[in-house]
């Protein structure tokens, strides 16, 4: 499958693996997309989960305007990483005002499996992310398809979980991944706890899926430490070789990735001799069911 290369009108579309992802080629960013093209891009990214694009360079109004196709864009309430001019932006740079590593990396959170916006009432759709300045070894990004994580599991744990919801908070896990810069309290009671089923059903395919991560804290109803221990469970049976895409980035790449069926994560790289930069931005999605 993964050397099949299927032509449509406009966009060419190579599977990346088995089972997820995919490359499109034959996209212009440098005009606004027509619906049709439009429409065969959103019909891959619901088939495909993860969508890897090269355009090369790729302003910043042109990679919001084209999350802006997908929905309404979120505006992160850590502000912090705001990028210059637009709010929509996250950027993650550990570059110094010389463009020299400062040996920092810019958000440890990133390095753990997690899915965007799990810890809003709404949560994250796509999100769009482009790679500005890349490491020669590390800083790849995993995708663990979390349809797939639902469906490897036992009968036992499907019922187990049927009904369960985890309460998602940024606070936690910001403390736990980077606690020497933990939100202030603006932050903190702009986005309080919210609880969110642990079995979802993505809205636009109807399958079902895990939804955890690492802002998942604790299951309602449940004690604390038990809770916690069974999300770290789950969290660990969904991620699967058979299930996963580690991406290799070169700079100038742009990846958009469902976060209703997946979660992703970052590995690290040499943050003291190695620039790494990247800018993202996340399509506010539904309520999960
Ligand atoms: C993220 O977790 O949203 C960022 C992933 C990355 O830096 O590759």
């Amino acid at each position: 499958m993964s050397d099949v290369v299927q032509d449509m009108a406009r966009i060419t579309i190579k599977p990346l693996t088995a089972n997820l992802g995919a490359e499109i080629f034959g996209v212009d960013f440098s005009r606004d997309l027509e619906d049709e093209t439009f429409g065969q891009i959103h019909d891959a990214f619901l088939r495909y989960q993860v969508l890897l694009f090269s355009p090369g360079e790729l302003p910043p109004a042109s990679q919001v305007a084209f999350a802006r196709r997908f929905g309404e864009v979120q505006i992160h309430v850590m502000n912090q990483y705001h990028s210059g001019g637009f709010p929509e932006l996250y950027r993650l740079s550990n570059l110094d005002e010389n463009g020299k590593p400062n040996g920092k990396h810019p958000d440890q959170g990133t390095l753990i499996w997690h899915t965007d916006g799990s810890w809003r009432r709404v949560t994250g759709h796509a999100t769009i992310i482009y790679g500005e300045a890349m490491p020669d070894t590390g800083g790849d990004t995993l995708f663990c398809d979390m349809y797939g994580a639902y469906e490897r599991l036992s009968p036992g744990w499907k019922a187990r979980i049927a009904t369960m919801r985890a309460m998602h908070n940024l606070d936690f896990s910001r403390n736990r991944r980077h606690g020497h810069e933990p939100m202030t309290d603006a932050q903190r009671a702009a986005v309080p706890p919210v609880d969110h089923p642990v079995v979802r059903t993505h809205p636009d395919t109807g399958r079902k899926c895990l939804y955890l991560g690492d802002h998942a804290e604790s299951i309602v109803g449940m004690p604390y430490d038990e809770g916690r221990a069974l999300i770290d469970e789950l969290n660990l049976l969904a991620v699967h070789p058979d299930l996963t895409y580690e991406h290799q980035w070169k700079v100038g790449q742009m990846i958009v990735w469902d976060n209703r069926c997946l979660m992703h994560r970052a590995t690290t790289y040499d943050a003291a001799t190695q620039g790494r930069v990247i800018r993202r931005c996340t399509v506010l999605g539904q309520i999960p069911v």
